[in-house]
């Protein structure tokens, strides 16, 4: 209640309780000490012989009322609850926090050292860092990357594989989970058309199979003009645009002609959201460590 916005208003609400509970023991006092029994005379009488009268509730609800009204002042004098008031015990909400945190800071701070300060190639034979790490993943990453990491509904990334867009080593791994990750393929439906989006396409197709690709193809032409640049002449991608490996078995969009066309008509924007606010230090290098534990960047 320290955090009240002014002290009217911390006035006002004292001033408001006070005068609710004095003029609720009025009530209650005045309902069974009143001396009006005989009022029963002049209230209304109903079907001939039905007279409303106005006899008190029994006698033990006046106790219990006074009871409890006794423990509510007992309570407004211990907790908060008056005002700005903050009791005699001095309890608070934020203080409970504050107590939790502290005990959790001290009971885990020295493994979260212990943690931060060790090699991947350690973390990796550790067990229980990795239990950690796939609870962290499955709390904050298996809504999208899928309950195991292999990615889910053509949208995002089998991350738990070989195949890095953004790269593989620790640091880039680290990068990725503190920043995000925000890919850009441009559309080039303006730019091409129809019959040469297809072409590539099935150009794409044709470098996957190494197929032999016959001099001139219009396919290969627009593909070393508007595509190598990101992915590369032999299309095995470029982690620093985050330009994936076409030629590889791994598409996360879908292999087909269809999607190759769509992807290069439409362009594709995948986001990876940044998470240095949202998981400390010590969380994101155990993750690190569980997503790189068998690949070799
Ligand atoms: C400016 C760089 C850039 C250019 C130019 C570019 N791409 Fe891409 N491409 C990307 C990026 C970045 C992604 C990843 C998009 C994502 O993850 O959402 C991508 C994704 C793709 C995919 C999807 C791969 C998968 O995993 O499903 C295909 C296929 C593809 N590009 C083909 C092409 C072709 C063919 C061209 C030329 C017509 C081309 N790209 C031009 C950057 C580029
Ligand atoms: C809101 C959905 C979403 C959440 C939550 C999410 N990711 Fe991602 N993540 C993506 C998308 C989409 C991409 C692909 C970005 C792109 O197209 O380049 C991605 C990419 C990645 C990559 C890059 C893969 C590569 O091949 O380079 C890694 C690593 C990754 N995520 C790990 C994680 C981890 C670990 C978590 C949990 C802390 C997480 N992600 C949470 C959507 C998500």
């Amino acid at each position: 209640m320290a955090d009240l916005p002014s002290d009217f208003w911390a006035g006002w609400i004292t001033v408001l309780t006070v005068v609710s509970f004095l003029g609720l023991a009025w009530l209650v006092f005045s309902v069974y000490f009143s001396a009006n029994g005989h009022a029963d005379e002049d209230s209304p009488v109903w079907d001939e012989t039905l007279r409303e009268g106005s006899n008190p509730a029994p006698m033990w609800w006046f106790w219990m009322i006074l009871a409890l009204m006794v423990l509510s002042v007992v309570y407004l004098m211990l907790y908060p609850g008056l005002g700005s008031y903050s009791g005699a015990l001095r309890w608070s909400q934020g203080g409970r926090l504050d107590e939790s945190f502290a005990t959790y800071a001290q009971e885990f701070e020295a493994t979260r050292r212990l943690v931060l300060a060790a090699p991947f190639e350690t973390l990796h034979d550790d067990e229980r860092v990795m239990e950690s790490a796939e609870r962290i993943y499955e709390q904050n990453c298996a809504a999208c990357h899928g309950p195991t990491g292999a990615g889910q509904a053509a949208n995002f990334p089998n991350i738990v594989d070989d195949d890095w867009q953004w790269g593989g080593t620790p640091e880039q791994v680290e990068q990725t989970l503190r920043a995000g990750r925000q890919a850009v393929m441009p559309g080039l439906a303006a730019v091409l058309d129809e019959a040469t989006i297809s072409a590539v396409a099935q150009h794409v197709i044709a470098m996957q199979s190494g197929a032999e690709v016959a001099a001139g193809d219009p396919g290969q032409t627009a593909y070393a003009t508007y595509c190598s640049a990101c992915h590369g002449a032999d299309g095995s991608g470029n982690t620093l645009l985050g330009a994936p490996n076409i030629v590889d078995d791994t598409a996360v969009y879908g292999n087909s002609v269809e999607t190759i066309a769509t992807t290069i008509a439409n362009g594709r924007f995948g986001i990876m959201p940044p998470f240095a606010e949202r998981l400390d230090d010590a969380q994101i290098h155990m993750l690190v460590a569980w997503l790189t534990r068998d690949s070799s960047p």
